[in-house]
């Protein structure tokens, strides 16, 4: 079975990424499990912070080695926080959340997007990047309990629900990440 290392430290993203990758067949680790150190994600792209993220643990591991960089994006905020949606929360959900629908509010805009640049890298220096996009509005208040991160402030085009209370079995099916995740199975002749 091929190795596959995801460099992640985030156990929202990497539970994610083990159901959307099983059909694939990798013997799957993660850079938390391989005691990996983190990269500063010194890019101001997407697409920059999940090279560096997946290069990083490729070469540090000797094995191929899958990263996401993703985000949370609100025209109300210009486009932001975008990759910098770990920070504006610092750990502090409640509060991002409260700044996030009030701006929305004021501004009578409550469009949102979230995007996951996937990167997979070899240990030679190789990358290819995938991106993801899933489009929709941001809830007048959290709703949900379930997913991580912003899931409970968003509800996709479509839905009347948040990520959050739609769950996994309808996010996996419908999110930037697995709208990515489909395009590397595509090329991997995964269907
Ligand atoms: P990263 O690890 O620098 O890519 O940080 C991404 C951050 O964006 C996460 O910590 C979450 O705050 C947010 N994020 C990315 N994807 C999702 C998602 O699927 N649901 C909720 N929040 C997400």
């Amino acid at each position: 079975m091929k190795k596959l290392v995801i460099a992640t430290h985030n156990p929202g993203k990497l539970k994610e990424f083990l159901t959307l990758l099983a059909p694939l067949g990798f013997e799957v680790t993660s850079s938390g499990e391989l005691g990996l150190p983190e990269p500063e994600e010194t890019a101001d792209t997407f697409p920059g912070n999940a090279r560096i993220k997946a290069l990083a643990a490729a070469k540090a591991s000797g094995l191929p080695a899958l990263a996401d960089d993703s985000g949370l994006s609100v025209a109300a905020l210009g486009g932001g926080p975008g990759v910098f949606s770990a920070r504006y929360a610092a750990g502090d959900y409640a509060s991002a959340f409260a700044r996030i629908i009030e701006a929305a509010k004021a501004a009578d805009d409550w469009r949102a997007w979230f995007t996951c640049a996937l990167c997979l890298a070899q240990p030679d220096g190789g990358s290819a990047t995938y991106i993801g996009q899933a489009y929709g509005r941001i809830a007048d208040a959290p709703r949900g309990a379930g997913g991580f991160g912003y899931d409970p402030l968003f509800i996709p085009d479509g839905h009347e629900q948040s990520y959050a209370e739609l769950g996994s079995a309808v996010k996996d099916k419908i999110s930037h990440r697995a709208q990515a995740i489909a395009q590397l199975k595509a090329v991997l002749g995964a269907g």
